[in-house]
């Protein structure tokens, strides 16, 4: 596994390897590595089933079953704690950085290049450029975390163009942010397919996230009322009771519960994040929530 940490180190590297006519998927991360990371890894290595870009720009579901690839595409993991898009500070300053741990685990999964840049190497100045996303960015994460998108926005673009991957791939567990590298993709032609792969559980449901780390154990118990939350809104919902109805049941379960501080439920359509009153067609309907236990801010989704 080759590692750099300037971009004219990578820019050089990835230019042989696309001259000698390998895709590139990218695989971008804040680092704290887990499983869920690694999933995306391996969806990264088992790239080359996907049709090749020069047949346009593909957007599909990442598939776990089919396997079995010989060769694959060169994966590139980024690591980069990215502080513009923290609208915290402490938020920022606790973020876990584990590099060399995540090294070690990007290598045993087979990952072939980590771009690990300095903040100074990313930010040669701030950026005074400001991404808007429109009325993705007015709900849910957007709302509770103002200019949190523009961050994220302004940095997957520069990673895109420092990598220029073919294939990009995100995780559903961010499904807002999934939609907006889906408009930033759209928006300014990145020649690039964007995957998004299911999110990682713990045994108990937990979905997996650097966070995570951060909670004492008695939360890491309380932690999975995020999961069972879900779970309850979505059978409701496939009962036939309205998004109202299901949304005053998660509500509920966090009543008398003085340790969290939900944020918001959300049940909207998976792709344009728009609310819903019903559910839709499979696959279509995701229920979102997010919210603050402890010191540390956790979100989840289901789509159903
Ligand atoms: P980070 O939180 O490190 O997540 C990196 C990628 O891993 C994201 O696409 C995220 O959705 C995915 N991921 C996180 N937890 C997951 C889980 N349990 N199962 C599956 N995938 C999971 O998201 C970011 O970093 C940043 O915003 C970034 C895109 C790197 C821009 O700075």
């Amino acid at each position: 596994m080759e590692r750099f940490d300037t971009i004219f180190a990578l820019r050089q590297y990835l230019q042989t390897t696309r001259q000698a006519g390998r895709r590139i998927g990218l695989v971008p991360t804040m680092g704290a590595l887990h499983d869920g990371h690694l999933s995306l890894i391996e969806a990264a290595r088992q790239g080359d089933r996907l049709p090749h870009p020069a047949s346009g720009p593909a957007e599909l579901t990442h598939d776990p079953v089919a396997k079995n690839q010989v060769s694959h595409d060169l994966v590139v993991c980024s690591i980069f704690v990215n502080p513009t898009q923290f609208n915290n500070p402490e938020d920022l300053a606790r973020y876990p950085r584990t590099l060399d741990d995540d090294c070690r685990l990007l290598e045993a999964a087979g990952c072939d290049v980590v771009f690990a840049p300095s903040v100074d190497e990313m930010y040669l100045e701030q950026p005074t450029l400001r991404l808007q996303f429109g009325e993705l960015e007015t709900s849910m994460e957007g709302a509770f975390r103002p200019g949190h998108f523009n961050g994220v926005g302004i940095v997957v673009a520069k990673l895109f163009h420092m990598v220029q991957p073919d294939v990009a791939y995100f995780g559903q567990k961010d499904l807002q942010q999934v939609a907006v590298v889906r408009r930033l993709i759209r928006d300014l032609s990145f020649p690039i397919s964007l995957i998004r792969c299911d999110t990682v559980r713990e045994a108990d449901g937990l979905a997996m996230s650097s966070r995570n780390r951060l909670l004492s154990p008695d939360e890491r118990q309380q932690a999975t009322t995020l999961f069972k939350a879900l779970s309850l809104a979505r059978e409701l919902m496939s009962e036939g009771h309205s998004t109202v109805q299901a949304k005053a049941a998660v509500t509920n379960l966090f009543v008398n519960r003085p340790e969290f501080r939900l944020e918001y439920v959300d049940v909207v359509n998976a792709d344009t994040l728009r609310p819903v009153a019903e559910q839709q067609a499979p696959g279509q309907t995701a229920i979102c929530l997010a919210a603050q236990l402890g010191q540390v801010r956790l979100i989840d989704n289901l789509v159903f």
